[in-house]
């Protein structure tokens, strides 16, 4: 029998991030599952609620840990809590947890502080957030021997692409986010980044668009089914493939699944 991978998700608690984790629990590969939360009551919410599915390997569990990717006390203290745990090494890190303010303010004539905060929450939550939460997981993420074995994903969006706002018929050019979509254009710079600063160390790393699916993101999701939008179970296939160690020959690079398709964005 194998042994249980330990995954680490941010955001686990609602959206994409839970999806993610319901798939994996419903996989008959074992895993230790770290979800974690802003608040430990909406982790160990969510975990019981995973918990309460039909197993379909009696080895996975499930651990409930608090995280704010804003707060650098939070990053040190879940660090502490995986020590208490006695977990000394992570299989995979998903920097999932992420926000979008952009849609709010859309309509509604924003002030230059709004539009400021916007940008400046934004950039922290989903840029900040993830390098130090990665940078201070490295130790329990590489490997002594340099073999690959780990593997960190950032949760992006094809919306970062400048490539894709470049194009005139692409069907992101127009989206009005400039707060969100300058957010993952930098996230994805951080992952090419921490790629290399740790290459040789056994860890691999991706940025992964789920697609437009209906969640909480950017608030409320009425309409978005009817512009088009996925279940978040259909954008956590993404996750879960490179997970599975579908996708070891896109290392490095954005990755989507749309219609089924596997590909890559362009930068
Ligand atoms: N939905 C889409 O169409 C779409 C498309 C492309 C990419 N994505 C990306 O997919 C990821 C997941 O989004 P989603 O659609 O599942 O959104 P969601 O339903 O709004 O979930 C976002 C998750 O992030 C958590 N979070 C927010 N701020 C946090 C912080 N400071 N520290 C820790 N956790 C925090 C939220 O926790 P709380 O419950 O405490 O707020 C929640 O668990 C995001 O990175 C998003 O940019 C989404």
């Amino acid at each position: 029998m194998s042994s249980p991978q330990t995954i680490l998700m941010t955001g686990g608690n609602r959206g994409i991030g839970y999806y993610t984790l319901q798939a994996l629990v419903q996989s008959p590969n074992p895993y230790i599952l770290i979800l974690t939360s802003r608040t430990l009551s909406a982790a160990e919410k969510a975990c019981s609620t995973l918990s309460s599915l039909p197993p379909a390997n009696p080895s996975t569990t499930l651990i409930p840990v608090a995280l704010d990717v804003t707060s650098d006390d939070s990053i040190a203290a879940l660090v502490s809590r995986l020590a208490e745990l006695k977990i000394t090494k992570l299989d995979a890190l998903v920097n999932n947890a992420g926000i979008a303010m952009d849609a709010a303010l859309r309509g509604t004539n924003p002030s230059p502080a709004e539009i400021r905060e916007a940008f400046v929450k934004t950039m922290d939550t989903n840029v900040a957030g993830p390098h130090l939460l990665t940078t201070a997981l490295l130790p329990l993420l590489e490997s002594g021997d340099g073999e690959p074995r780990s593997r960190v994903l950032f949760v992006t969006s094809g919306l970062g692409s400048i490539e894709e706002a470049s194009k005139p018929d692409s069907p992101y050019a127009f989206v009005d986010a400039p707060a969100y979509r300058s957010s993952k254009a930098a996230l994805n710079m951080v992952m090419v980044l921490l790629g290399k600063k740790i290459e040789g160390k056994g860890v691999n790393v991706w940025a992964c668009c789920p697609g437009f699916c209906v969640t909480e993101l950017g608030g409320s999701d009425a309409g978005k089914a009817e512009m088009g939008a996925k279940t978040p179970e259909e954008g956590a296939v993404v996750i879960v493939g490179i997970l599975e160690g579908r996708r070891e020959g896109d290392v490095g690079k954005v990755v989507n699944v749309e219609g089924g398709v596997e590909g890559v964005y362009g930068w």
